[in-house]
């Protein structure tokens, strides 16, 4: 348990950002909850930000109007040096979307798509995703081993999105390419990311265009067609749209896919007691375990950047106006302060009010769509692969990390084959 105050450090902050922080950064946030919740460091760019590692100052600073999500008010951009946010989307025109601005236009923007994409399409969306996971686990559920990264948690979401957003199945390889390009690429060189961003970025708005003269009932026909008292996306609005749904709602679901399926895999006792309730026709347990495992072992790290427009103080701590503030959702989630025992996975944990989706005005507009994918995913595997164990030892994975997201960069499995 934390105290109010931050406690005087015993030793240096541990080091962020490394291969073995990568792979259990949760030793880190622990200390930096402790004894440095609002905590200055350099980030691999060579940008200084502030981490938010408390649950109640994380909640705070997700709904705090006075940090902007706008990178025009981060101190380093007049110089050009602004490099928060994400890669490639500056030199493709991409700018205007949900995760960079701010109430009034946040407010338009989010109106117009909620009038697209509603639950209910996503409700009717659902036999869509059970067939998708079925097609992929027919992929290799004969060979009795498969790694279950680049077979099933990285190609479900990037074929579900395309096909919500209306993007032709034949098209739909180049996207998985691109995508493959921006996730191995992710934090590196980001000469790769760009481009794969601009492809992206052309093949979407000449989608739009095609849509605009020969709508459907996709979503980027939704888009097109979506009005608020008249008012209308613009193209480029609707292709920025478009790319944010692919950029927020890929590499994030992928994670949830890969990393729940590790814990289940890690925790047997948890499984097993999931899997015989789904035996039983049983679904309450899968719901309430993919929000526990979202609080367990979230994919979003630091991706919550936010710019602060006036001094003031978080957590006790003076933020200069100008300087950036990542909210560290992963961190948030463990805090003792707020949730019991956190470090134990219970599936059936009831008080969980955990940040994987984020809090207040920017909260995650994919997540209906990211539990029916993840239960989805989850449930069918534990059903059609039951003995499915892990083919390789927990200290070789690798473990693709740090700055945006945090996920498994394979992760090999063994079942008896079927078929
Ligand atoms: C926003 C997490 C899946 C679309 C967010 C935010 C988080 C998040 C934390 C808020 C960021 C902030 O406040 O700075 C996740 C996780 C997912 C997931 C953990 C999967 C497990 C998806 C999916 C889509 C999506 C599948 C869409 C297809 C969006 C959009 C926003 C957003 C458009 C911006 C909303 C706004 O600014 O108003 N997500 N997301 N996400 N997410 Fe997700």
């Amino acid at each position: 348990m934390h105290d109010k105050t931050a406690s005087p450090a015993p030793a240096p902050a541990p080091p962020l950002f490394t291969w073995e922080f990568a792979a259990d950064p949760y030793p880190a946030y622990a200390w930096l909850r402790e004894h440095a919740p609002v905590h200055r460091t350099a980030l691999p760019s060579g940008v200084e930000a502030w981490l938010v590692t408390r649950y109640a100052d994380a909640r705070q600073a997700l709904a705090d109007q006075r940090l902007s999500k706008n990178p025009v008010h981060h101190s380093e951009s007049a110089h050009g040096k602004g490099k928060v946010g994400i890669p490639g989307e500056r030199s493709a025109n991409l700018m205007t979307h949900l995760l960079n601005i701010d109430p009034p236009d946040h407010t338009r923007l989010r109106r117009l798509v909620s009038k697209a994409f509603t639950p209910r399409r996503v409700a009717e969306f659902a036999p869509r995703v059970q067939e998708l996971t079925d097609q992929l686990i027919d992929g290799f559920a004969e060979r009795g081993e498969a790694d279950l990264i680049h077979e099933f948690a990285f190609p479900l979401p990037i074929y579900a999105i395309c096909d919500l957003l209306g993007v032709p199945r034949e098209d739909q390889d180049d996207f998985r390419d691109w995508a493959g390009m921006m996730i191995r690429h992710g934090g590196g060189p980001r000469g790769g990311v760009a481009r794969a961003v601009k492809r992206m970025r052309t093949y979407l708005a000449e989608l739009i265009h095609r849509k605009r003269e020969n709508p459907g009932e996709d979503l980027i026909s939704g888009l097109i067609r979506a009005s608020d008292h008249g008012e209308h996306l613009t193209e480029n609005e609707a292709a920025a749209m478009a790319f944010i749904l692919l950029f927020a709602g890929f590499e994030t679901t992928v994670n949830l896919i890969g990393n729940g399926t590790y814990a289940l895999l890690r925790h047997p006792e948890q499984r097993a007691r999931l899997q015989r309730a789904l035996a039983e026709g049983d679904e309450t347990l899968l719901a309430t375990g993919v929000e526990e495992l979202l609080r367990y072992d979230g994919p979003v790290e630091l991706a919550t950047w936010r710019f602060a427009t006036q001094d003031l103080t978080l957590g006790g701590q003076r933020v200069a106006e100008g300087d950036p503030v990542l909210v560290v959702l992963a961190a948030a989630d463990r805090d003792p302060e707020r949730f019991a025992d956190p470090d134990t996975l219970d599936l059936a944990r009831r008080d969980n009010q955990h940040l994987g989706y984020g809090h207040g005005i920017h909260y995650c507009l994919g997540a209906p769509l990211a539990r029916l994918e993840g239960q989805a995913a989850l449930a069918t595997l534990l059903r059609r692969l039951p003995d499915l164990r892990l083919a390789a030892d927990p200290e070789e994975l690798r473990w693709r990390g740090g700055l945006i997201m945090r996920g498994l960069r394979t992760l090999p499995v063994e079942f008896t084959a079927q078929g």
